[in-house]
Order: structure tokens, then C-alpha cells, then sequence
């Protein structure tokens, strides 16, 4: 397998997916809901998941492709090769504020990452790494995470978890909330994972992410030294739901000891 070929044709593709979307901004957009009054979904991550699949399968007919939209292909095993995209990872912010948004594209083989890409769309900045060989902000390699005190960290988090809600009792990470240095919520889950690989944050806590959402960011945030696995401290599953807590080495084991612990 040319892993250099793929990675260079999975970058190009995602440049351009990325200067089709940012002309899309002068253009009307239709926007539908999916599951609920917020999930939302437009013409545009149709169109940019419908870009990269043609992509993919005109040039590599035997690889698998898992993506948000639905046009790819239904997977039930990680064998072979798979791309997991998600074609704008913050739609949301994409609607509203035409900023704060990334395409996610992640290449696995066997299950094991090999490839991942998340593109700022607006910024024009790409991270990527290929497995093994460190990760990168466009030309330059990016450091090993250093451990950081509690007290000092900065963690992506919702305020939906600290909120009465159904997937966790708020009483287990308020407390975290008052002894962190601060917190922020960017809206998409693939930059917040592009920010702690860069350690512009120091970790993410989420309750429900999809493969899509954190496929690329688990290769990026591996190559730098830090951890991703469920709340529970299991590790993500690339075929389904996962709560996703993502963090340098050394807070992990804290969180999880003074906090997380106490989930059911
Ligand atoms: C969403 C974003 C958001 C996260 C949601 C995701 P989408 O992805 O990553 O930050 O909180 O759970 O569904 O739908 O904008 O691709
Ligand atoms: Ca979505
Ligand atoms: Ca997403
Ligand atoms: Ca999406």
C-alpha cells in the first residue's frame, strides 16, 4: 500500500473540498434538520461528502468510505481500508457564523489509523499526521504534550454536561469546572481534538461523539503523546457511540482518578 500516495491525494482533496465550501459562502444555503431542531445539515455537507466520495472511489474502487451524510457505505467491520469523513464538523457554526467549522478525514487499515486530516476551513490551516511519524499545523511539527497541572488546564466542555441532561450526572464534572483554569466550547469536536494536538487546550470531554467526529483527531492526538478513550477509560470505538475524553498524559490519569471515577 503507497500510504505517501494516499496521504498526498487525501490532503489535495481536502484543500480543495475546502476552497469549494469557502465559495459556497456567497452562495444560498439550504439548510434541513436531521434528528432534531438543532442538528442540522446543508447542501453543503452533501455536496462535500458527495466530492470526496466520487474522489475515493474513482481512484481506490476497493476501499470502504464512512461518512456522516449516508453516501458512502454501510460498515459493519473496520477490515481493509476505510475512510471515515466528516464533511463539515461543525455545521452549526458553519450556519451561523461561516467560521469554527473543519472537514475530518481519517484513513484506518485493519482498525488502525494510518491517516488523519482536519481542515480549518476558514483559516486555511491543515493538521495532519500520518501514524508514526509525528503530527503537523501545515509545515511544522508539532511538540510532544507536556503534563500540566489541574489547576492550570484549560478543558473543551459543554455546558449541556454541567446542565441537567440525560447522559451524566451533573454533579461529577462541575466540580472540575471550578478547579480548572478555564473552559471553552468551540462547537466542533474535530478542532477542540486539533487544539489539545496543538495544546491550545488540554483536554476534551464529551458524552456522545460519532466515528466521524473523532476519527481524525484520535490519530493526531496519538502522535503527540496524549490520550483519547471513552469516560470510562475504554478505548473508542470506531463502529459506534462514544463518550470521548481526550487529554495530555498525566491529567488523564487525574481526571479520571478525582472525577470520572464516579460514573456509573
Ligand atoms: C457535531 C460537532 C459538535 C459536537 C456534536 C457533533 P456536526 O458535529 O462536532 O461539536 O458536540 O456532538 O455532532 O454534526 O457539526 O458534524
Ligand atoms: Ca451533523
Ligand atoms: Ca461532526
Ligand atoms: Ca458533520
Amino acid at each position: 500500500m503507497n500510504w505517501s500516495q494516499i496521504d498526498e491525494n487525501a490532503k489535495t482533496w481536502t484543500r480543495e473540498a475546502g476552497e469549494r465550501i469557502r465559495a459556497s459562502f456567497n452562495e444560498k444555503l439550504m439548510i434541513h434538520t436531521k434528528t432534531s431542531p438543532d442538528d442540522l445539515v446543508t447542501n453543503i455537507d452533501r455536496e462535500t461528502e458527495q466530492f470526496f466520495i466520487e474522489k475515493i472511489r474513482n481512484t481506490y474502487p476497493d476501499h470502504q468510505i464512512l461518512g456522516e451524510e449516508g453516501f458512502g457505505d454501510k460498515i459493519d467491520k473496520l477490515d481493509g481500508t476505510v475512510w471515515i469523513i466528516d464533511p463539515i464538523d461543525g455545521t452549526m457554526n458553519f450556519v451561523h457564523q461561516q467560521r469554527n467549522f473543519a472537514i475530518s478525514v481519517a484513513v484506518y487499515h485493519d482498525g488502525v489509523g494510518k491517516i488523519g486530516l482536519i481542515y480549518d476551513v476558514v483559516h486555511d490551516e491543515l493538521y495532519h499526521a500520518k501514524a508514526g511519524e509525528g503530527a503537523y499545523l501545515d509545515d511544522v511539527k508539532l511538540p510532544p504534550l507536556k503534563e500540566v497541572a489541574v489547576e492550570q488546564a484549560i478543558i473543551g466542555l459543554n455546558a449541556t454536561w454541567i446542565t441537567e441532561n440525560k447522559r451524566i450526572d451533573p454533579s461529577i464534572l462541575a466540580p472540575l469546572v471550578r478547579r480548572v483554569r478555564g473552559t471553552r466550547s468551540y462547537g466542533s469536536a474535530a478542532l477542540e481534538m486539533a487544539y489539545v494536538t496543538t495544546g491550545r487546550i488540554d483536554a476534551y470531554i464529551t458524552l456522545r461523539l460519532s466515528p466521524w467526529d473523532f476519527a481524525a483527531g484520535l490519530i493526531l492526538v496519538n502522535e503527540v503523546g496524549g490520550k483519547v478513550t471513552t469516560l470510562h477509560g475504554e478505548e473508542l470505538n470506531l463502529l459506534g457511540q462514544n463518550s470521548v475524553f481526550v487529554c495530555k498524559p498525566g491529567l488523564h490519569e487525574t481526571i479520571s482518578k478525582d472525577y470520572l471515577s464516579k460514573l456509573k
